[in-house]
């Protein structure tokens, strides 16, 4: 392809990519995934349209599609009519089946569902600025901000990410020196299970609000690492933080302004041990603030949420480093978020 053509490609591609998201909504709705899950083997478009209840052209078009884009995997194929039979993949296995312990489908429907209308308006948006965001949570169809972490069905959706990635967040630095881990707004627990996993000799805690902590238990896995992790509630704003030498905050501060994340910050910093740290795992932007894609998106979508924003590992470097924290080390490449470390001045500093 010419420059040219590769420049108007970008362009179509970012027209046209609303499109992959609706052949994934639209496949997740219909059950497709959960249907070929549950069936004995691959399945032709006219048994699938008819188990499902739709048109059976639409429908072969749509399972095409999705073979297309590596969602299904399409089998016996008639050379003749392009007709066969249609199977999972392995990434629509582990992430679209409700089956899956790694299923990202609840996540999928928030963003089908809810995040679809503060998405509609960036436009107006971008025009009015916070004042977007105040309107909305005026209006009925924000509630879904405000009873969010109460619902249990997004509070799960959320969880699906961790549950993936907390073992990259887990080892993005050698962590074993710690032996008590408090994930500040840990929800139910997916990275403290991963940090219980890779650090056997850590005790590990969340500490939540009491909603939140109250329905934890029932989704505590088997196995000893498991049993390692206790769930405290409480509001990090009001109440003193559990003790800990190690606090991790994962996909929390963007939620906040800089007076808010500077109070959590410092009340992290007095609760410490000398020599105790902070892992922040946030989409972490590049200090030039043109990439990663992942955090573009998810700076905007906290902006249309009435969520903070995403910030740069300069930032939370500047940040920590106001409240008192020294070596602070910032590893912000790894997809899909960026993390930072840092210390509270050992006792030998301290005294210089
Ligand atoms: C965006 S979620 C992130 C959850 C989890 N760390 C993750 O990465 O999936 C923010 C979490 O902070 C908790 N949270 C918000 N405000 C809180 C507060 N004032 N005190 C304690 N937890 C809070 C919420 O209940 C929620 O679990």
């Amino acid at each position: 392809m010419t420059t040219m053509e590769n420049e108007a490609r970008l362009i179509l591609d970012l027209t046209e990519g609303f499109i992959k998201s609706q052949i994934l909504f639209t496949s997740l709705k219909l059950g497709i995934f959960d249907l070929l899950d549950t069936s004995a083997g691959p399945m032709t478009a006219s048994r699938i349209s008819e188990a499902i209840r739709t048109d059976t052209d639409a429908t072969k078009r749509l399972l095409d599609a999705c073979a297309g884009l590596g969602l299904l995997q399409k089998v016996n194929v008639d050379k003749e009519t392009g007709d066969g039979e249609y199977q999972l993949t392995r990434a629509s296995r582990a992430f679209l089946t409700s089956s899956s312990p790694t299923n990202l489908g609840g996540y999928v429907k928030v963003f089908s569902s809810f995040y679809k209308f503060p998405w509609a308006d960036l436009r107006k948006a971008v025009k009015e600025g916070p004042a977007f965001v105040t309107r909305q949570n005026q209006d009925n169809t924000s509630d879904i901000f405000k009873i969010f972490f109460s619902n249990q069905i997004l509070m799960d959706a959320m969880t699906g990410l961790p549950t993936v990635f907390g073992a990259k967040t887990a080892s993005a630095f050698d962590l074993s020196e710690f032996r008590r881990m408090c994930d500040i707004g840990g929800c139910t627990g997916p990275l403290a299970y991963h940090l219980a996993a890779a650090y056997p000799k850590a005790a590990v805690s969340v500490f939540d609000l009491s909603e939140v902590v109250k329905v934890a238990e029932d989704r505590r896995p088997v196995g000893e690492h498991g049993q390692r992790v206790s769930f405290i509630p409480g509001d990090f704003f009001r109440d003193p933080l559990p003790p800990a030498d190690l606090y991790v905050v994962c996909r929390t501060l963007h939620d906040f302004t800089e007076d808010k994340v500077l109070t959590l910050l410092t009340k992290m910093h007095d609760s410490l041990p000398l020599g105790g740290g902070v892992l922040i795992a946030e989409y972490m932007l590049d200090d030039d603030k043109t990439g990663p894609e992942v955090a573009h998106k998810y700076d905007l979508h906290m902006f249309l949420t009435g969520g903070d924003r995403e910030r740069s590992g300069q930032e939370y470097k500047r940040l920590l480093t106001m409240v008192g924290f020294t070596e602070v080390t910032v590893r912000s490449s790894s997809y899909p978020l960026g993390h930072v470390l840092a210390r509270k001045a050992p006792k030998y500093s301290a005294r210089l």
